[in-house]
């Protein structure tokens, strides 16, 4: 392994779902995923919509899992700014899509489905633009019941409230880049100021 993984992995409690697991749930809600939309998507094909930043990495992995006719579109949200670690309400901040999805079938990506503000906000905002169908995926769901109520077709795993990052997931926009999910220590939370 690369000595920088190193170090970041000196940052993480431990590893929660390791690049393989990852990989080959992928595999399965990609199948899922193509089985439900392949005959009702059409000559248009599907919008992909992941949300930014977070969802960079699964996005990659998913689309190749997908062997469908689609387009992709970018939406950025921003609930955690900073070191902060308890959402702070949404702003979707930029906006890269066609100028209609009239008649389209969405999906909306996500990384992690947390108190669900950032999906629902995403969801109402692409619905307002007379879409035939929105359907959201997210890799992980945390086992709260704000998460578990919040409406999601597809979700990758179910995990406990703990903070994760790595496969895309910041902390303080670091360590995206870890291939792994780990939780990050509760020290490096309360030594660079976050809130839980
Ligand atoms: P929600 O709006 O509270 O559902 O939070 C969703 C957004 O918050 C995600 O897109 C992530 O960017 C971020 N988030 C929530 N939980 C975590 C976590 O455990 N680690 C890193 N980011 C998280
Ligand atoms: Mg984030």
């Amino acid at each position: 392994m690369h000595p920088y993984n190193d170090r970041m992995r000196q940052d993480i409690d431990r590893i929660l779902i390791d690049r393989e697991t990852i990989a080959r749930r992928i595999q399965e809600l990609g199948r899922e995923i193509a089985g439900d939309l392949a005959d009702s998507i059409g000559d248009d094909g599907l919008m992909l919509i992941p949300v930014m930043t977070g969802s960079i990495t699964f996005v990659a992995d998913l689309m190749r899992e997908l062997p469908l006719r689609m387009r992709i579109g970018l939406i950025t949200a921003s609930s955690y700014p900073g070191t902060s670690t308890t959402s702070q309400g949404v702003t979707l901040e930029g906006m890269l899509l066609p100028e209609s999805l009239e008649g389209r079938h969405v999906l909306i990506i996500d990384d992690i489905l947390d108190s669900g503000r950032t999906i629902r906000r995403v969801r109402e905002e692409i619905e307002s633009r007379s879409p035939r169908s929105v359907r959201s995926c997210v890799l992980l769901r945390k086992r709260i019941p704000e998460a578990l109520e919040t409406k999601c077709e597809y979700v990758g795993f179910d995990i406990e409230n703990e903070f994760v990052v790595g496969y895309g997931l910041d902390y303080d926009d670091y360590y995206r880049n870890l291939p792994d999910i780990g939780v990050l220590r509760e020290d490096i939370i309360h030594a660079t100021g976050g809130s839980r």
